[in-house]
């Protein structure tokens, strides 16, 4: 599907309530721009710093949309990450939508680099999704992940940051076969090399057999973070319960993953353990 023949399943924003997670890095500011621009009628950044520029930018676009802001680093653990939602739950009525942004690119620790980019987004996810849940009283909503390029090409430069990228892709695809049942809806985003600091100050795990320049972002050709912004807001409109999004050199492409194994659809005392769609 290409990002011309959308129109038809269109996903309005208007009166939203939405958490971004890293909403004020280089491509979360942008976004955030344009979800607001799109109307949301609240938006939490959730971030390890807070950013006073990035907040005026924010606030500048539309007088009437005033964005919040909580410090939350996504490496507190489950407890602190279910304290904050709630708080955000109880101030906004409902979570409609949460989108996982935040990410170091560092392998340096790559205790580090895991506990942020893997285990963040899935405490985060696992979290808006009790609140969601209509099964369990939800209104149910909307998790987009937002993982890379280096999920679905494993990236020699930065194999740990492929890692964590290629689990957030595999986690959010096996998640959005419960939406039947769950009532939320989970997309994966993988941006290509966008001109952010996300690749300042990288250190490769494995950077012994690398070059300088391979090591730089500037080796590759790289989109803006308005297009990269523009695409991913076309990828959450679609709203495609377990569809995956490559928004590479301005370009919006949705990708077919496909499957190589295929679980019985009976155990051994002859019931159904996995709906046929799950394929
Ligand atoms: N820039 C690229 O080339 C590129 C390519 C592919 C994918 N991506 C992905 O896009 C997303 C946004 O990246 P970006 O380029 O805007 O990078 P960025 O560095 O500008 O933004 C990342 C954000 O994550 C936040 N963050 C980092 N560690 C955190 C923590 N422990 N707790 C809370 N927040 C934390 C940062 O403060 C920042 O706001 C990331 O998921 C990244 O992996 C980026």
């Amino acid at each position: 599907m290409s990002a011309n023949n959308m129109e038809e399943v269109l996903m309005e924003l208007t009166g939203k309530n939405i958490v971004y997670v890293g909403g004020f890095g280089g491509i979360g500011l942008e976004t955030c721009k344009q979800l607001l621009q799109k109307g949301v009628a609240n938006l939490m950044i959730l971030g390890k710093a807070w950013n006073e520029s990035a907040y005026k930018e924010l606030n500048s676009v539309d007088p009437q949309r005033v964005c919040q802001f909580i410090e939350f680093d996504v490496t507190c653990g489950l407890e602190r990450t279910r304290t904050v939602f709630a708080q955000i739950a109880e101030k906004f009525g409902n979570i409609d939508m949460l989108i996982n942004g935040a990410s170091i690119s560092d392998e340096k620790d790559y205790n580090l680099i895991i506990a942020t980019n893997f285990t963040g987004t899935i405490n985060a996810t696992l979290v808006a999704y009790d609140l969601m849940d209509k099964s369990r009283g939800g209104k149910g909503g909307v998790v987009v992940n937002i993982s890379s390029v280096a999920a679905l090409t494993p990236f020699h430069v930065l194999p740990i940051y492929s890692a964590t990228k290629g689990g957030i892709l595999n986690f959010t695809r096996a998640l959005a076969h419960l939406e039947p049942k769950t009532g939320i809806t989970l997309y994966t985003i993988c941006p290509g090399i966008t001109d952010t600091k996300h690749w300042d100050n990288v250190h490769c795990f494995q950077g012994k057999y690398l070059g300088l320049k391979e090591r730089s972002r500037h080796a590759f050709p790289s989109q803006s973070t308005l297009d990269c912004a523009t695409n991913i807001i076309k990828a959450i409109q679609a709203h495609k319960n377990g569809s995956t999004w490559m928004c590479d050199l301005g370009q919006l492409k949705m990708v077919e993953i496909k499957n190589f194994w295929f679980p019985n659809k009976e155990n051994k005392n002859g019931e159904q353990c996995c709906k046929p769609e799950c394929g």
